[in-house]
């Protein structure tokens, strides 16, 4: 039932509002777009009033008082600026800019800067205290962003966006006076510490003091007036976490969380290095013109007409002499399912490819396998149950380096609603705040998973089950502490109402999914959660695994070893191959034509033809979510290089070389057909 409330009637510079009680004063005043300046503040995370900038008169009395943090009250008359607060502020100003070195270099060439936008604001062009240049420390041992002491005002925005959004709590405030130090975790270095490089501190420090590597600065000429800003959604991981992107002259600047975005997603906006950072990394050579490989075995650039020609002969060579199995088609699940859905229509329908795969699709055959055991549809279940689940039991995966907001939603159900992570293999980022872990040597995870669910099947009376999870746990070699370990997991998992498994590589990646499916099996026996779903979330190593599969892509058979057609087209998006598995599968081709946004390193001396296509920031696509149950719309933000065709576009030319005519003929055919096969 909706309460009704009261509001407050309060006067703001002379003007009368109606606000509703008990907001502070600085919100009442946004609300009704009257301006106060502020630094510690952020809008996404809780008032501290600790810098004081904020300063307004309330009733004319003799203290200022800090809007962020005072609350209004019924009849309240705030002067928000007059000559006496902005001679406070600039004060104020002043000493923070005394305190510290700020004779920043990158600021005056981006704008980007709080600090120094207040400056020019209250006219601030000179100190009357001494300034001080005592030197404090830069780090930079983190691969992702850098922290410089120098410039940090101790506004403790990024402290409290560790702990309130990120949920890491690794920042906080360390020495006293003027030797105060943002810190991570006891005076680590960011490489040393717990921190998860998610870099929500940089996104809201108001200062330089805590940059991204990969782009130290961006010089804009005009500052912020010339930057666009672009929402879309990250296609990383599955998660599809809505972004906020900055874009000036057709570059990237920055890519930062919607902190303000859905109040369902339980990751607050937060983003991860992998989502904020590795875009800004230069992955390899941008491939902008397509290149041939020559009689002389170099490969060298061509024009679109060459590549696509000879690509299109190729296939229908082969296709002639060995029918559709001279043919494979092979695509990376990081690509959109439009895109995705048209490599199909013009590999499958179109020229009938006797094989098809993702570069995922061992995983993909693993699940396939478990649904037929189980005879069960295995729905899966949605990240967004973590923050409820207890215990969390993490097997065979590591979601720092898959999912990374999945590991910082478990540290936030570790430290903040206790809890209970239990961590089965290799696990490096997590095992330190479980309550139990099982580092057991890579590979060995099937076998205790099968172990653990004859244990909790056993319930302490089927003998014969008991006996055959000690001579599995005796297989894996668990000493005395390891298998009290295992029995307390054991126990912890029987006993538990509301558990929740989480299965990654470990166990969905090896040709044996047998531990993949004691652990679905060991769900199952714990029930269901709302919707029908398995009590499982299983990490998928690519962003758009779900979709790929769900379109078909993915191979339900075991394929060769290695794929013996002898004409390939290979479907990639952005990524380095390095698994040396797969290497070994596409070896042999006796032609392999390769889409991709880069030069592949690893593919460059195998590839006969490579053809560029647009990063997924050039080109707009649907993706599907971690447990195959949402879709989101990812818009382009930045126009690909001149040229560069978009990837539907270059199958579709293909296409018409081999004369065939795909089923769609607009992009928004395609988006619509896409739409119904992913249930929209
Ligand atoms: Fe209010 Fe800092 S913004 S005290």
């Amino acid at each position: 039932m909706e309460t009704h409330v009261e509001k407050v009637k309060i006067t703001i510079d002379g003007k009368e509002v109606l606000v509703d009680p008990g907001i502070s004063i600085l919100e009442a005043a946004r609300q009704n777009h009257i301006r106060i300046p502020t630094l510690c503040h952020h809008p996404a995370l809780s008032s501290w009033g600790g810098c004081r900038i904020c300063m307004v008169e309330v009733d004319g009395s003799p203290k200022l008082v800090a809007s962020c943090v005072t609350p209004v009250r019924a009849g309240m008359g705030v002067v928000t600026s007059n000559d006496r607060i902005i001679e406070s502020r600039r004060i104020i100003l002043q000493f923070l800019f005394a305190e510290r070195n700020h004779n920043c270099m990158f600021c005056p060439q981006s704008g980007d800067c709080e600090l120094q936008k207040l400056a020019y604001e209250l006219q601030m062009d000179h100190l009357t205290v001494p300034g001080s240049f005592d030197e404090f420390p830069t780090d930079i041992t983190s691969d992702y962003l850098a922290i410089d002491h120098n410039r940090c005002i101790l506004c403790g925005r990024c402290v409290r966006a560790c702990q309130e959004i990120s949920g890491a709590h690794v920042l906080n405030f360390n020495n006293r006076g003027p030797h105060n130090l943002i810190g991570l975790d006891l005076s680590e270095t960011r490489e040393a510490s717990t921190c998860l490089n998610c870099g929500v501190c940089m996104q809201v420090c108001p200062t330089g003091a805590i940059y991204d590597r990969y782009r130290t600065h961006y010089a804009v000429t005009g500052h912020d007036t010339a930057w666009q800003i672009r929402e879309s959604i990250c296609p990383q991981c599955g998660l599809m976490c809505p972004v906020i992107i900055s874009v000036h002259d057709n570059s990237l600047l920055k890519i930062d969380g919607n902190l303000m975005a859905d109040e369902s997603r339980p990751d607050h906006g937060q983003l991860c290095y992998k989502g904020r950072f590795e875009v800004l990394k230069t992955v390899g050579r941008r491939l902008t013109r397509p290149m041939v490989r020559n009689g002389d075995g170099t490969l060298t650039e061509a024009d679109w007409e060459k590549a696509l020609e000879l690509t299109a002969d190729r296939l229908q060579t082969a296709l002639r002499a060995g029918g559709g199995d001279a043919i494979a088609g092979i695509a990376s699940s990081m690509h959109s399912n439009e895109s995705l859905l048209f490599f199909r229509e013009v590999m499958g329908r179109g020229l009938g490819a006797g094989s098809m795969d993702t570069l995922d699709g061992a995983c993909f055959r693993t699940l396939v396998r478990a649904r037929a055991d189980l005879k069960t549809p295995l729905k899966e279940s949605s990240w967004k149950m973590i923050p409820e689940a207890d215990p969390i039991v993490i097997v065979g995966a590591d979601p720092y380096q898959t999912q990374p907001v999945i590991s910082s939603l478990i540290r936030r159900a570790i430290f903040e609603n206790r809890k209970k992570v239990l961590v089965i293999g290799q696990q490096a980022d997590l095992f330190p705040f479980a309550a139990r872990h099982l580092p057991l040597k890579e590979g060995d995870e099937p076998v205790l998973v099968r172990a653990m669910l004859d244990e909790v099947a056993a319930s302490g009376t089927d003998d014969a089950r008991r006996a055959q999870a000690a001579e599995l746990l005796q297989r894996v070699g668990l000493d005395a502490s390891g298998a009290a370990a295992f029995h307390d997991m054991a126990r912890t998992i029987s006993e538990a109402a509301n558990p929740l498994f989480i299965a990654g590589g470990g166990l969905i990646a090896p040709a044996d999914g047998s531990g993949f499916n004691s652990l679905a099996r060991l769900a199952l026996l714990k029930g269901l959660l709302p919707g029908s779903a398995l009590r499982l979330i299983i990490l998928k190593p690519f962003g758009n695994s779900a979709g790929a599969w769900k379109l078909g892509l993915a191979s339900a058979a075991e394929p060769a070893p290695k794929i013996t057609s002898t004409t390939c087209v290979l479907f990639l998006a952005g990524e380095q191959i390095s698994n040396p598995d797969l290497l070994e599968r596409l070896t042999g081709f006796d032609f392999l034509a390769v889409v991709s946004p880069h030069v592949p390193e690893s593919l460059a001396d195998r590839a006969d033809v490579l053809i560029p296509c647009p990063l997924w920031l050039e080109e707009d696509g649907t993706y599907t979510s971690l447990d195959g149950g949402e879709t989101g719309y990812k818009k382009k933000v930045i126009e690909p290089p001149s040229g560069v065709m978009g990837s539907w576009q270059v199958l579709s030319a293909l296409a018409e070389r081999t004369g065939f005519r795909p089923a769609f003929e607009t992009w928004n055919d395609l988006c619509e057909a896409a739409q119904k096969e992913m249930g929209g």
